[in-house]
């Protein structure tokens, strides 16, 4: 075939591009474990589904020799494609370019993706490979974060933003991953840091791995910066799809519904929870007892355990879980556990996800070292989020729901719409032997065998107060139900609330304790 001498021109200039820092960089990169930038791309998205823009775009800097060298793409590639049929804005920084390091036109091209993205109300996805600001181009490098953080804040709740931490991201670069939704890292690859080792050394005198200050490892059990962890690219690429399958487009397209399926038989709620209530179970399986195909797709895995959050299919609608999990501390609420059940039902709020919640705690961790580290403004966001919230919140009561842990998670008095009670529920103010120990205190200590008086007044406390008759007395719980009863009371739920409208006080907005 003939090809004319425009056209030919287009192919060189296109390929000379398209080998990013050249074949050495590549190489390095490669090295690594990591892919290229464009390799990475059309990984994630559809097949032939990715169009690249502003390939030809260069930086125009022109310090410290800057004029002298050419950057290819300007070190990053953005463009739009489809995942699962639907449209994805996506944007790569290729680490073979001057170590994608973002200068001023490599950040407008980010920032135009952005708006892109949010004027189609498409997700964005981020993957981020940088050394951070380029240190050539000095403010106006810093300027490019700042317009990238603009766009962070005003975009969230409109569409879902997630980022993608494939090398270092830097400095304060990595305050747009912290804007966004959803992050994910890969292990051994993906490093997060204001300041970075040499730093920590010249100014503290400390020495440590890039891997241990800032790995993904780090981020997904300690920080609680990353919302999913994975061993290669390729696992983090089959993540991001699976999250897509569960979340909406935007704020106002609501997520797809599909064909309900039966859950797993396997996973009886009769068989999960212990009748002892000093033992402890997976609340997971009892969240896969109820949803389709028991297929539980969970947030955060790794961070503060004693709180599960993921999505799930119910009735073929995707609802968002939060629930206590009693395999881990009792299923305390404690400063982490709060902060990650918050802003996870901001997000499914933000996104008209349905809550669902399912409540198990002995209440908030005692402990100086909790109140030190702001329990009381920590443990406010979870009441915030509840309240605030104005889609459907289905509640069900498992076992304990002692003092604030009752009213904080997810109770009739914030809002819930149904507050379901499994029989062994227990909602009391304290659990029955603290609070036998304090009000029967008199009695117990002048009988002739206290220990006998204490274990009696335990056992009155239990069947007065720690059962949920009580509470459905009141109408707080609308229906004590059998455990095997639940997925048809949660069905039941999840219709009845799907016009649900409410209307909340006008104002500019809330003052969440953050
Ligand atoms: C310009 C940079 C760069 C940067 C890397 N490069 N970071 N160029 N500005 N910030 C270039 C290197 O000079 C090198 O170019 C190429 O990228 C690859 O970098 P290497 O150092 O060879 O790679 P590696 O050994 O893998 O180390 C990666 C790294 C290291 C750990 C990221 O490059 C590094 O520490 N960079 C600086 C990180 C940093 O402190 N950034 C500024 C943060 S402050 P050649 O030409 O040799 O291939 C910040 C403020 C933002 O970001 C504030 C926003 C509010």
């Amino acid at each position: 075939m003939v090809v004319s001498k425009k056209i030919k021109e287009l192919q060189e200039k296109r390929n000379q591009i398209l080998l990013g820092g050249g074949q050495q960089a590549i190489e390095k990169q490669k090295a690594m474990g990591k892919r290229t930038a464009r390799e990475r791309i059309l990984g994630l998205l559809d097949k032939d589904s990715f169009i690249e823009y502003d390939l030809f775009v260069e930086h125009d800097a022109r310090d410290f020799d800057m004029d002298k060298k050419s950057l290819p793409s300007d070190g990053v590639i953005i463009g739009s494609g489809t995942i699962h049929g639907d449209p994805v804005a996506v944007y790569a920084q290729d680490f073979t370019v001057a170590g994608g390091s973002l200068g001023m036109m490599h950040s407008r091209k980010i920032t135009k993706i952005m708006d892109y993205a949010l004027k189609m109300r498409m997700p964005l996805i981020g993957i981020n490979d940088s050394g951070g600001a380029r240190i050539q181009e000095g403010v106006n490098s810093l300027a490019g974060y700042g317009e990238i953080f603009f766009r962070n804040t005003i975009s969230s709740g409109v569409i879902p933003q997630i980022s993608v931490i494939l090398g270092p991201c830097a400095g304060g670069a990595v305050y747009s991953p912290a804007l966004t939704d959803f992050v994910f890292v890969v292990e051994n690859i993906s490093k997060m840091f204001i300041t970075g080792p040499e730093v920590i050394k010249t100014v503290l005198g400390e020495e440590i791995s890039m891997e241990d200050l800032g790995g993904a490892r780090v981020h997904s059990e300690v920080t609680g910066n990353a919302h999913f962890f994975a061993k290669s690219e390729e696992e983090c690429f089959a993540q991001i799809k699976r999250l897509l399958t569960f979340i909406p487009w935007n704020n106002s397209t609501g997520t797809k519904i599909i064909e309900s399926c039966e859950p797993d038989p396997s996973y009886d709620p009769e068989k999960i929870v212990p009748d002892d209530p000093t033992l402890p179970y997976d609340v997971r399986d009892v969240i896969r007892s109820v949803v389709d195909k028991s297929d539980f797709f969970e947030v955060m895995e790794m961070y503060a355990r004693n709180m599960v959050i993921g999505f799930a299919r119910i009735g073929g609608v995707t609802a968002g879980f939060v629930a206590n999990q009693p395999m881990e501390m009792a299923g305390v609420l404690d400063v982490d556990s709060s902060d990650k059940a918050a802003r996870f039902i901001r997000f499914c709020d933000a996104f008209n996800i349905p809550i669902i919640t399912f409540m198990d705690l002995p209440g908030y961790l005692p402990g100086v070292d909790q109140e030190h580290a702001g329990v009381i403004r920590h443990g406010a966001k979870i009441l915030y989020s509840y309240c605030e919230a104005t889609v459907p919140k289905i509640t069900v009561i498992l076992r304990k729901a002692y003092g604030g842990g009752y009213i904080a998670m997810g109770s009739r008095h914030l809002r819930a719409d149904f507050v379901f009670a499994w029989p062994a529920a227990e909602i009391a103010v304290m659990g029955p032997e603290g609070a036998a120990n304090i009000i029967f205190r008199k009695e117990i200590m002048s009988s002739d065998d206290p220990e006998e008086m204490r274990k009696q007044k335990v056992a009155e406390y239990k069947t007065k107060f720690a059962n949920p008759y009580v509470a459905a007395s009141r109408g707080y719980v609308d229906a004590v139900i059998e455990p095997g009863e639940t997925r048809r009371f949660l069905l039941h739920a999840i219709k009845s609330t799907a016009n649900k409208a409410v209307k909340m006080i006008s104002k500019k907005h809330g003052n969440p304790p953050f």
